[in-house]
């Protein structure tokens, strides 16, 4: 039988932008690990797949009205992994920044010390002020950036390769430790990365730790075609996501892999309450925080148009933004702008959107009426599952956790529990 996958995404104290004024938040928490500690012991105890942080390198802009300080991932998930013993760890690095050889250490190392549960949100990068950070002027163009990744990845790939799983002897009564004949150098020399290997890590329990890659622009998804276990996508129609996800089948079949080895995991933005108008109220509530000037400049810098002049109650112009000339993500700008047509919205109104759900798929009811959205999209072909975006940490991650997960079980879509399985195993994804 399928079974529905679910991640409890993490962006900061959570993905509402104004998470950290909600009087229930502590906007100093994102920096201790009583924290991360916390949300990660609930998302397992929820029955979650896995834990998946996102992650930026740089402060970003408008920080002085908004939260967007992070800490290293891989540090956060190293220690979750010591307080958590069945969730899947995803962490957020980038190929334009980080060497293959770290990255392929320190996934390799999560994966051993989490006992199989590590896996890998490959991100190319899409802001200049992450540029800025690594000596640069600007990112370079999203071509070369995915072309970078491809390269950068495949190197990643070998060196998990380099060592057999048995290479490691360790014979303490011969004094032989790692068979050399299963131990090799990899000598990948690429357009942008080289490196001779082997990797200093044995190979990781899963093999190689889950791939997960969310840029859908077409350069994006030829790339998740290619290398992808899990492909994160933002998607807010049932027909616009059916769509992806038999072109995403068909793309992973044409470079060679079963369809089911090709994940499809739209984010979702689930808004419970008790009754409707509890949940209804619950994101008006959060919405009051937000603050619009933030959010124009967020919205001014996903479009790559100055919008700070702009009549935030007159309906957006027809040429609102041309998502083939923004070179930061195309994806994000190609849903955003057909939820403000679709919905006839006003630039107020998108703003208010890209607050509560950054254009992914926001659902806003009962336990009852998310469960039916989620066995919708599962049902029809639209997702294999969702990454799961709750507003504000902790307490909409437990709220999911009491009131959506009961019914998904019920529903025979899930089971209550995690498996002690690997991460791979859970996901199905045994073809390495
Ligand atoms: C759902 C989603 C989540 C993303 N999360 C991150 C992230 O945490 N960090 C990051 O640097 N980029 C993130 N990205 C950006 C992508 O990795 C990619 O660099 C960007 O979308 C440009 O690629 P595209 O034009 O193919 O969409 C995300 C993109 C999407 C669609």
């Amino acid at each position: 039988m399928r079974r529905l996958h679910l991640n409890a995404v993490i962006y900061g104290l959570g993905s509402h932008e104004a998470a950290w004024r909600l009087p229930e938040s502590d906007p100093r928490a994102i920096t201790t690990l009583a924290y991360w500690a916390d949300i990660a012991r609930t998302a397992e105890a929820g029955g979650f797949d896995a834990l998946f942080l996102g992650d930026v390198l740089a402060l970003q802009e408008g920080a002085a009205r908004h939260l967007s300080d992070a800490m290293d991932p891989f540090i956060i998930l190293s220690a979750l992994a010591a307080v958590t013993s069945r969730i899947g760890l995803i962490g957020t690095a980038s190929t334009s920044f980080d060497h293959p050889f770290h990255l392929a250490r320190r996934f390799a190392s999560l994966d051993h010390i989490s006992n199989g549960r590590a896996g890998w949100n490959i991100v190319t990068s899409s802001n200049a002020l992450e540029a800025h950070n690594f000596g640069l002027d600007d990112m370079p163009e999203h071509t070369e950036r995915y072309a970078r990744a491809d390269d950068v990845v495949e190197a990643v790939k070998k060196l998990w390769d380099s060592w057999d799983a048995d290479a490691r002897i360790a014979d303490q009564a011969s004094g032989h430790y790692l068979d050399p004949a299963k131990v090799r150098a990899i000598d990948h020399v690429g357009p942008y990365v080289r490196s001779k290997g082997p990797l200093n890590v044995p190979r990781p329990p899963q093999g190689r730790p889950i791939l997960a890659q969310a840029g859908s622009s077409a350069a994006g998804r030829d790339f998740a075609a290619r290398h992808a276990d899990i492909v994160f996508t933002v998607q807010s129609s049932i027909d616009e996501a059916k769509a992806f996800y038999a072109e995403m089948k068909t793309r992973a079949v044409s470079a060679g892999r079963p369809p089911d080895s090709l994940q499809i995991m739209p984010g979702i933005i689930p808004v419970v309450g008790e009754t409707r108008g509890a949940a209804e109220r619950r994101l008006a509530d959060m919405n009051s925080f937000a603050v619009p000037e933030h959010l124009l400049a967020k919205m001014s810098s996903f479009l790559g148009v100055d919008l700070s002049g702009a009549d935030l109650d007159s309906p957006l112009p027809e040429d609102f933004a041309r998502a083939d000339a923004n070179q930061s993500s195309q994806s994000r700008v190609t849903v955003l702008v057909s939820i403000a047509k679709r919905d006839g919205l006003t630039l107020r109104q998108l703003l208010l959107r890209l607050a509560s759900g950054r254009g992914h798929l926001l659902a806003v009811g009962t336990g009852g009426d998310i469960a039916d959205v989620v066995q919708e999209w599962f049902q029809a072909g639209a997702a294999d599952g969702f990454n799961v975006m709750c507003s504000v940490m902790p307490g909409d991650l437990q709220a999911f956790n009491d009131m959506v997960m009961p019914d998904l079980v019920k529903r025979q879509l899930r089971q209550a529990d995690l498996s002690s399985d690997t991460l791979r195993q859970r996901y199905r994804l045994t073809g390495i």
